[in-house]
């Protein structure tokens, strides 16, 4: 059913908050991360946390709500040179889910931390702390994982700073305010699809939430 121009629910309860814990964590980490020394300890545990978090928005891109899923978000190089192109500062559509350009940074910002907490578990700061599959690899291996640790993560920053830069431009200058929607699921002026996100979808993603501790859990800290 397609809903006429109001409000209409886009992003669904698991997807937010999986944006703004993801987004926390991150700070946790970057922040314990550069303190070092025995902030290590829960430098280790955010980025179990986020590792599981991202396990979970894999999960969720096949299993969630409309908007939510990857086939409803695929980069195509001609609509992002598109998007990039238009000069409109009031476009009459409101997109319901990510845009095209926001796709891209979507993909990036979700590699980039699955590499950061990736090479993190391969990492060791040269004194007593050291990530839980370091067992598992040389120690030169280990330092070079180390060495990508500390690149990937201004790889990170960067990307962090567009995506931020990128949703005050739409709110500034394209007059598209994307914050609130993240934060109450629900967007104005779009005639669209309503995504599901009532108690059935909850529960689905809470199981799915759950997988994910479990595997990661198993595979990083057990
Ligand atoms: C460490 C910081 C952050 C990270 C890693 C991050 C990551 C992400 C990711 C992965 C998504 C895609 C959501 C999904 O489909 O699962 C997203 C979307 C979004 N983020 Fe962030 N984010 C961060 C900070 C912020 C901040 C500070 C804001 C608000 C000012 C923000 C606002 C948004 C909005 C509005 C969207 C939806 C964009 C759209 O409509 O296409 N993010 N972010
Ligand atoms: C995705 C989440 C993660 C982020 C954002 C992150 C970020 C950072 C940052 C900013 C640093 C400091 C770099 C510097 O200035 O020296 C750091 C260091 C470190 N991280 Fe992570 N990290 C993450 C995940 C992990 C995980 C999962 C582990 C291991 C379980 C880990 C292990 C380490 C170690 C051992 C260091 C010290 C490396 C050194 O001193 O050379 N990190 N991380």
């Amino acid at each position: 059913m397609i809903d006429t121009p109001g409000r209409v629910r886009i992003w669904d309860l698991p997807t937010r908050l999986f944006h703004w814990v993801l987004t926390a964590m991150v700070v946790f980490s970057f922040t314990t991360g550069k303190l070092g020394g025995e902030w290590l300890q829960w430098h280790f545990r955010s980025g179990y946390v986020i590792l599981a978090l991202l396990l979970f928005r894999l999960f969720w891109g096949f299993a969630g709500s409309c908007y939510a899923r990857f086939t409803s978000f695929v980069p195509s190089p001609a609509r992002i040179w598109r998007t990039l192109r238009s000069t409109d500062t009031a476009p009459p559509l409101v997109n319901a889910g990510h845009n095209e350009v926001g796709t891209v940074s979507v993909y990036a910002l979700l590699l980039v931390l699955l590499a950061q907490g990736l090479s993190g578990l391969f990492s060791n700061d040269g004194t007593f702390n050291e990530g839980p599959w370091v067992r598992w690899v040389s120690e030169a291996t280990s330092n070079r994982l180390s060495a990508l640790h500390y690149y990937n993560h201004w790889l990170m920053v960067a990307l962090v700073a567009v995506h931020v830069a990128a949703i005050a431009f739409y709110l500034l200058i394209r007059r598209q305010d994307l914050i609130t929607p993240m934060l109450t699921g629900d967007k104005l002026g779009v005639a669209a699809l309503a995504a599901e996100d009532g108690s059935a979808i909850r529960l689905r993603a809470f199981a799915l939430a759950g997988l994910a501790v479990a595997i990661v859990y198993v595979l990083v800290i057990l």
